[in-house]
C-alpha cells in the first residue's frame, strides 16, 4: 500500500489548490513545501505582496495629487515601515489561511525539499537534514519558477534587486532603473515611482509588455509616461557595476550604436521568469526538461507514468490562476473525472494605473491567423461613473468574429478593469456573441456599462457618448 494517493511537490497556487481539491475528492494527499510558509511565489513574494504595495502606493499618490480636486485638502507623508508591515500582515494572514484549508481538507503538509526517487517515490529532506521516503500512486510536480538572470548583472538584493528584493526595499531610492518593461517591471516600477523614486525602464524590444494588444500597450505607455516614468526602448543592458552609492549600468541600442552609462541608486532586474526544477530528481524517473527548462506535459501527464506537472514549471502563461486551473483539472483527472482547462480563456492583468485586463486573442494574433473580425470600442471618457470619479484614461475593446459574432478577444485599459474582465471570461466560456453582452442590462452608473457599450459598438450602435 502506498502512503498516499497523491503527493504534490510545491505549495504554491498549483500545489495548494491541487492538494485541497484532492482532499475534497477524498484522496489521501500530501503537499511537500520547503518554504517556511505555504502559498509559493504568489502569496509570499509575488501577486499578494506586490498588490498590497500597489494599492497602498496608489492611495498615497491619490492623496498627494488627486484629493485636492475632490475638495479634500491633505498633505500625506509616507511611513514606509507601516506600509511594509501591513503588506507583511496580509501575506501572513493569507499563508496561514492555506494552512487552515489544508487541515480542513485533511492535507498533510510535509515540510522539506522533495525529490523524485524512482517510480512512485518522493524523498523529502527536512530543514535538519533528515530524510524520509514516501510512496504515492500519483506525483504532481508544482515547483514553480524563479527570476531569469542576466549576464553581467549580479543580483545582490541591495543595490541590484529582483522582484523579491523590490518588495522589501528599506527606503525609497532617489532613482530606480528597471530592466524589462514586462509586468513586474511596470507594476513594481509604479510602486516606487509613486513613493518618490525617479524611474527609468530599459527594454530590449521597441515596445512595452510584449504579448499584450499593441494599442493597449501604447496607451499604457503614454499613461505611465505622463505619470513621470521614463522609457528607453530598443536598448540592451550589457553590464552593471554596483558601488556603495548606486549602480552604473552599461546600455547599448539594440540596433547598434554607442554604449552609454546610466546611473541609479537601485536597479530592478525583471526580464522574465524561468521554470524551477533544481534537484527534483527528474532523471530518477527518466524525465528531463526541454531547452528552456520546462517540464513537457500532455494534459498534465509527463513522459513518466504516474508523474504529472502543472503551473509555472510547465509551458503557458506564468500566472497564478493558470496554475490553479491546471491543479484542479489535473487532480480531477487523477481522480477519474474529466479535468479540463480552456487555455483560450485565461485572463491577463497588469495592475498599474490605469490597469490593463485582457482575455482571448489580440488584434495582431487575429490578423496573423487571417481571421476576419469586427471591433467594438468604448472610451472611459464617455462613461459617466468614470467621469464623476475623474478617471478618464482608457477604453474597452471587443473583437468579434466577422461572420459568427462570437467574442474572440477583449482588451481593456482603465480604472479597476481587473475586476471587470471576469464578465467577458464567463461570456467567452459560454461561447457568447458580442450581441449577447450588448443586449444584457448593466447597472447605471457603473464602469461596467463600458463593457456593454463596447459590445454594442461591434454592430455600431453605441449610445453613450
Ligand atoms: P510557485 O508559486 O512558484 O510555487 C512553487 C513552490 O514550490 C514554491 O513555494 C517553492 O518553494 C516550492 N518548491 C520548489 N521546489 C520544491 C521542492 N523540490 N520541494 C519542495 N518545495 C519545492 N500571477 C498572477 O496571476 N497575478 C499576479 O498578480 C501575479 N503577480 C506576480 C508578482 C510577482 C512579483 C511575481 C514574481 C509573480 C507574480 N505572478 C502573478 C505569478 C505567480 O506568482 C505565479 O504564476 C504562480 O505563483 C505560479 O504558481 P506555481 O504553484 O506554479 O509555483
Ligand atoms: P515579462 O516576460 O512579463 O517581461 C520581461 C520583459 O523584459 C520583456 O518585455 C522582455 O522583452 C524584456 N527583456 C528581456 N530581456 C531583456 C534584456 N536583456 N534587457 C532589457 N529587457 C529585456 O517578465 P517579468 O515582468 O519579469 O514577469 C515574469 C512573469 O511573472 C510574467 O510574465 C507574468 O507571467 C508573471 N507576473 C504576472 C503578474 C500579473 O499577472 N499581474 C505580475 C507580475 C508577474
Amino acid at each position: 500500500m502506498a502512503d498516499y494517493d497523491v503527493i504534490i511537490i510545491g505549495g504554491g497556487p498549483g500545489g495548494y489548490n491541487g492538494a485541497i481539491r484532492a482532499g475534497q475528492l477524498g484522496l489521501k494527499v500530501a503537499c511537500v513545501e520547503k518554504r517556511e510558509t505555504l502559498g509559493g511565489t504568489c502569496l509570499n513574494v509575488g501577486c499578494i505582496p506586490s498588490k498590497a504595495l500597489l494599492h497602498a502606493s496608489e492611495m498615497f499618490e491619490l492623496a498627494r495629487k488627486d484629493f485636492g480636486g475632490l475638495g479634500i485638502e491633505v498633505t500625506p507623508t509616507l511611513n514606509l515601515s507601516v506600509m511594509m508591515k501591513q503588506k507583511a500582515d496580509s501575506v501572513g494572514q493569507l499563508t496561514k489561511g492555506i494552512e487552515f484549508l489544508f487541515k480542513k481538507n485533511k492535507v498533510d503538509w510535509i515540510k522539506g525539499a522533495g525529490r523524485l526517487a524512482g517510480a512512485g517515490k518522493v524523498e523529502v529532506t527536512a530543514a535538519d537534514g533528515s530524510r524520509t521516503v514516501l510512496e504515492a500512486r500519483s506525483i504532481v510536480i508544482a515547483s514553480g519558477s524563479r527570476p531569469s538572470p542576466l549576464a553581467g548583472v549580479v543580483v545582490d538584493q541591495n543595490r541590484i534587486v529582483d522582484s523579491t528584493g523590490a518588495l522589501t526595499l528599506p527606503q525609497v531610492p532617489g532613482s530606480l532603473i528597471v530592466i524589462g518593461a514586462g509586468i513586474i517591471g511596470l507594476e513594481l516600477g509604479s510602486v516606487w515611482r509613486r513613493l518618490g523614486a525617479k524611474v527609468t525602464v530599459v527594454e530590449f524590444l521597441d515596445r512595452i509588455t510584449p504579448g499584450l494588444d499593441q494599442e493597449t500597450a501604447k496607451t499604457l505607455q503614454r499613461a505611465l509616461t505622463r505619470q513621470g516614468m521614463s522609457f528607453k526602448l530598443g536598448s540592451k543592458v550589457t553590464g552593471a557595476v554596483a558601488g556603495p552609492d548606486g549602480v552604473d549600468l552599461s546600455v547599448e541600442p539594440v540596433a547598434g550604436g554607442a554604449i552609454e552609462t546610466l546611473r541609479a541608486e537601485c536597479v530592478l532586474l525583471a526580464i522574465g521568469r524561468q521554470p524551477f526544477t533544481d534537484d527534483l530528481g527528474l532523471e530518477s524517473v527518466g524525465l528531463g526538461t526541454d531547452k528552456r527548462g520546462y517540464i513537457e506535459t500532455d494534459h498534465f501527464r509527463t513522459g513518466a507514468p504516474g508523474v504529472f506537472a502543472i503551473g509555472d514549471v510547465t509551458h503557458g502563461p506564468m500566472l497564478a490562476h493558470k496554475a490553479e486551473d491546471e491543479a484542479v483539472a489535473c487532480i480531477e483527472l487523477i481522480a477519474g473525472k474529466a479535468g479540463h482547462v480552456n487555455y483560450d480563456v485565461i485572463p491577463n492583468v497588469v495592475y498599474t494605473y490605469p490597469e490593463v485586463a485582457s482575455v482571448g486573442k489580440t488584434e495582431e494574433e487575429l490578423k496573423a491567423a487571417g481571421v476576419a473580425y469586427k471591433v467594438g470600442k468604448f472610451p472611459f471618457t464617455a462613461n459617466s461613473r468614470a467621469k464623476v470619479n475623474h478617471e478618464g484614461d482608457g477604453f474597452v475593446k471587443v473583437l468579434a468574429d466577422a461572420k459568427t459574432d462570437r467574442i474572440l478577444g477583449v482588451h481593456m485599459i482603465g480604472p479597476d478593469v481587473s475586476e471587470m474582465i471576469g464578465e467577458y471570461c464567463v461570456a467567452m466560456e459560454f461561447g457568447a456573441a458580442s450581441e449577447d453582452v450588448a443586449r444584457t442590462c448593466h447597472p447605471h452608473p457603473t464602469r461596467s456599462e463600458a463593457l456593454r457599450q463596447a459590445a454594442m459598438g461591434v454592430e455600431g450602435w453605441t449610445m453613450q457618448s
